[in-house]
């Protein structure tokens, strides 16, 4: 039976306030949580047992869950006090089944890849690995730890984020989703917090481990951040990226019980959720609309989030944007990329602009 981990416990302080009440894997992400995304795809693979790592906002991963049908079975590790990634693997394995040399799939929560997963299980198996990564290349390592790799995919070092450009060693980063046999899981310690990343992997190396990176040039996000969220929303809906759970690429994807007027335009691969209104010359584009939110005639919302029950005045214009549950946007309001308003604030018309456009000064002189 193949089993498989997700890591869910993170608070997902970068994605806040949209995680202020709903874990990051929960969120929307072209018209389902994120986590089912994943799901799809590990049903896709074979896997027949997966085991939530949770932690953070723990019992809405089995309320979400809780009249699932389909033919998985699903277990929740949860940890009192986040055990970062290594331990929360160590913790989550005391629930799997297979003998001590199966392999075991690893997922992080937050990462949307089209890598084969039937594909990484099928190197680990053919090397005999320990453990095997699935690596993707970026265009600027700067900004993440490398993994350097010799002729045979063998993973020689974990570094951190280069300083210098002689340091740019490979252009090869961790993905996020990993093989472990399971006897390697077990050796983890669980009775504290242990990063996979710093600690875990750098120790299976210089202990002389079969370690393998499995390098592939598949699609790959990670949503961490609001920018990223959008995008990785909007590159499935249009089809870059790929999961069962989404119709054929389409320029939007729209809740039917969503009211749009004729003259609104929403485009670049956005969402719009259940009983949201869009007013009339409404632009909207790569963007994701919750349920229940209003955006007001000549409004426009440009790669932004704007959570449930949320209301986009009048002719404001949003770029970067997240905006929390139940907030309100007054009209004629234009914010400041990468803005985020707290759940339930208002800003009131006229409150905010960035660009020199003149509006009528409210105050008498
Ligand atoms: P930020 O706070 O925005 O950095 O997000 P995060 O908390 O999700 O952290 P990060 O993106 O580094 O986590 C990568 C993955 O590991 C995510 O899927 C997290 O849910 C998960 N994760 C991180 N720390 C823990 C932990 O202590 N326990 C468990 N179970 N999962 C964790």
């Amino acid at each position: 039976m193949q089993e498989a981990i997700i890591l869910v416990g993170g608070k997902g302080t970068r994605l806040r306030p949209l995680t202020n009440h709903t874990p990051k894997p929960l969120l929307n992400v072209a018209g389902s949580s994120f986590i089912r995304h994943q799901i799809a795809k590990l049903i896709d693979a074979g896997v027949e047992h997966v085991v939530f790592a949770t932690s953070y906002l723990a019992g809405l991963f089995e309320e979400e869950f809780q009249d699932f049908s389909q033919d998985l079975r699903i277990s929740y590790a949860v940890e009192k006090v986040p055990l970062g990634t290594g331990g929360a693997i160590r913790n989550a394995g005391r629930l799997l089944r297979g003998a001590p040399d199966e392999p075991v799939l690893i997922l992080n929560g937050d990462i949307l890849s089209g890598v084969d997963l039937r594909g990484i299980l099928a190197a680990h198996r053919g090397r005999d690995a320990d453990v095997t990564l699935h690596l993707t290349r970026v265009a600027d390592p700067r900004a993440f730890g490398l993994v350097p790799t010799d002729d045979d995919g063998r993973v020689l070092s974990f570094l951190e984020k280069p300083k210098t450009a002689a340091e740019c060693v490979t252009d090869q980063i961790n993905a996020g989703c990993y093989v472990f046999r399971r006897s390697v899981l077990d050796a983890i310690p669980g009775d504290r917090e242990v990063s996979v990343e710093q600690e875990t992997f750098p120790r299976l190396v210089a202990a002389g481990a079969l370690v393998y990176g499995h390098t592939t040039a598949d699609y790959w996000r990670d949503l961490g951040t609001p920018l990223a969220f959008v995008h990785g929303s909007a590159d499935l809906v249009t089809g870059r990226a790929r999961s069962p759970l989404v119709p054929p690429p389409a320029e939007a994807l729209i809740h039917p019980t969503a009211r749009i007027d004729p003259s609104a335009r929403v485009l670049g691969g956005s969402c719009v959720g259940p009983h949201a209104v869009i007013g009339p010359d409404v632009v909207i584009d790569r963007a994701i609309i919750g349920a229940r939110v209003t955006v007001e005639s000549g409004a426009r919302v440009h790669e932004s989030v704007a959570d449930h029950d949320s209301v986009i005045g009048a002719r404001s214009v949003l770029r970067e944007a997240v905006v929390g549950c139940h907030a309100e946007v007054g009209a004629d309001n234009e914010l400041p990329a990468q803005l985020r308003l707290s759940c339930g604030i208002r800003i009131p018309a006229q409150g905010v602009r960035v660009s020199g456009t003149a509006v009528a000064c409210p105050t008498v002189h």
